[in-house]
């Protein structure tokens, strides 16, 4: 039921970091920016995982608040999930607190929420499924 989707790296340079993974043979799938998240990211697939690279495209965006406090580095972990609104309704129940429990549409078309960190043991945990599963 559950995999990794994707690793969240946040970067000071999208540039810089592409290079590096690249450098290892990896491959840029899709590159885009986020004006709600107000990141420009790209997606490198690794088996049926991927890396996101995180740079941010403005100074009050969650990333870059995260780069100024902690400095580059694994910034979220995203879990796929079959059906996305059954398993927020679950999770709030159980008292989880999310960074917001509305659920969101990522520009590749994706479903996704972010569950807070004080809910899971220090992570800022992603989960995303298809809209059309969701
Ligand atoms: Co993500």
């Amino acid at each position: 039921m559950f995999s990794i989707d994707h690793l969240g790296i946040a970067v000071k340079s999208l540039e810089q970091a592409k290079q590096f993974y690249q450098s290892m043979g990896l491959e840029v799938r899709f590159e885009e920016v986020s004006e709600r998240e107000k990141v420009r990211l790209a997606m490198l697939p690794i088996g049926e995982s991927r890396i996101e690279l995180l740079e941010p495209t403005s100074d009050d965006s969650a990333v870059a608040k995260f780069l100024a406090k902690r400095g580059e580095g694994l910034h979220h972990v995203a879990l796929h999930v079959e059906n996305l609104p059954a398993m927020v309704e679950k999770m709030k129940k159980a008292g989880t607190r999310f960074i917001s429990e509305e659920i969101k549409i990522g520009a590749g078309g994706h479903a996704y929420v972010f569950i807070h960190p004080a809910s899971t043991g220090g992570v800022l945990l992603e989960l995303v499924s298809e809209p059309a599963k969701g």
